[in-house]
């Protein structure tokens, strides 16, 4: 069988789920912007269905979405050159969803680390859409036919999994129609980590608040938590590989970094022999300079909310005249009667 070229096609998601954090815009947002830039057709989505497999209140999950679509607006995403949509509006996600469930195999899914960290000790109590999560993330994926997905560190092992879900599909039904989706996962900082412990990833869902910058936190706060940041007490090394066993160090410097689209080593090239109370203060001014305005550009969107909604509804119809055709043929070729 000949072998089908796929056009390049970015898509990517977040879950309305909280708030947004550093880690997401860093390990996620800003690299939706770069692909946007580099004039590939783009898909970013709002995962509203991914989101309630933990249990969401209604009115927070449509604040949610709404402040996540207006953060990725205040960041650079354009609604003219990109497709912003939120997933329920296009229900072929959740059609091809089912069908992957049928694809992916059980053990596939209790090897996935996502679910044993959010489904916990408990995991019998665990939603049933916990558990298949990532069938619908590969659909998500899938259905535009998309070639690369951009994603922080932590989401490598689902995309690993879509993979899969693409090859045993092509190969039980003995076609070359899903592609083999390249994650990107890439720049300065594919996994922040939590301000108050170096080990732990920047979470919207850690309890402590110092933990993280939220993309909405004001010019103070973001100064405070930086300020109240863990460090160690030795100067900056001059090279990045001097930062292996000071996890919190590397952070701050990561973090500097990818602000600044620099390498780590570069960062270290200027500041390197620094002390924390020197570098502290250069990371603040840098982290007001580049968050400040995107998150003054989310509260004025956010005194529009019929607004967003009207973006929201044009993506999701641009995005169903991609997914629908694609939906059409997946059913076609697992043997469907669509009369
Ligand atoms: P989530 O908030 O779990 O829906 O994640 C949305 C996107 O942000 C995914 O691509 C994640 O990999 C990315 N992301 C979330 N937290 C971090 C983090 N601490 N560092 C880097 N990327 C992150
Ligand atoms: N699982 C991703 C996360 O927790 C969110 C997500 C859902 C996603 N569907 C996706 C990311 C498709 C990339 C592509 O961060």
């Amino acid at each position: 069988m000949t072998e089908v070229v796929h056009t390049p096609r970015v898509f990517s998601g977040i879950q309305p789920s909280g708030g947004l954090t550093l880690g997401n815009y860093l390990g996620a947002i800003k690299r939706f912007v770069d692909m946007q830039e580099s004039g590939i057709e783009t898909l970013y989505c709002m995962v509203d269905l991914h989101a309630i497999t933990v249990w969401q209140d209604p009115a927070d999950l449509r604040h949610n979405t709404r402040e996540l679509a207006a953060g990725y607006i205040a960041a650079g995403l354009d609604p003219a050159k990109s497709i912003l949509f939120n997933q329920s509006q296009v229900s072929a996600h959740a059609e091809l969803g089912w069908l992957f469930s049928c694809v992916a195999r059980m053990g596939w899914m209790k090897r996935m680390t996502q679910f044993k960290d959010k489904a916990g000790k408990n995991a019998e109590n665990a939603s049933l859409g916990l558990f298949g999560y990532p069938a619908l993330m590969a659909a998500d994926i899938l259905i535009y036919h998309s070639t690369h997905v951009p994603v922080g560190e932590d989401q490598k092992q689902h995309l690993e999994l879509t993979r899969d879900v693409a090859a045993k599909f092509n190969h039980d039904f003995g076609v070359d129609f899903f592609p083999m989706t390249e994650p990107v996962i890439e720049g300065a900082a594919t996994r922040v980590m939590s301000l108050r412990d170096g080990t732990k990833k920047m979470s919207k869902s850690d309890p402590s608040d110092a933990a993280r910058i939220n993309m909405t936190d004001d010019a103070d706060t973001i100064a405070k938590k930086i300020r109240k940041a863990k460090t160690d007490p030795d100067a900056l090394p001059s090279e990045a590989k001097g930062l292996e066993d000071r996890p919190e160090a590397r952070n701050l410097v990561n973090i500097f970094a990818a602000l600044s689209d620099q390498s780590a080593d570069a960062v270290l090239a200027d500041v390197g022999g620094k002390q924390f109370s020197e570098f502290k203060p250069m990371l603040v001014d840098l982290a007001v300079e580049k968050l400040s305005p995107i998150s003054a550009e989310m509260a004025r969107l956010m005194g529009d909310p019929a607004e967003i909604d009207r973006i929201l509804g044009q993506g999701s119809a641009r995005a169903r005249k991609i997914a629908n055709p694609i939906l059409e043929k997946t059913y076609d070729i697992v043997g469907m009667i669509r009369s």
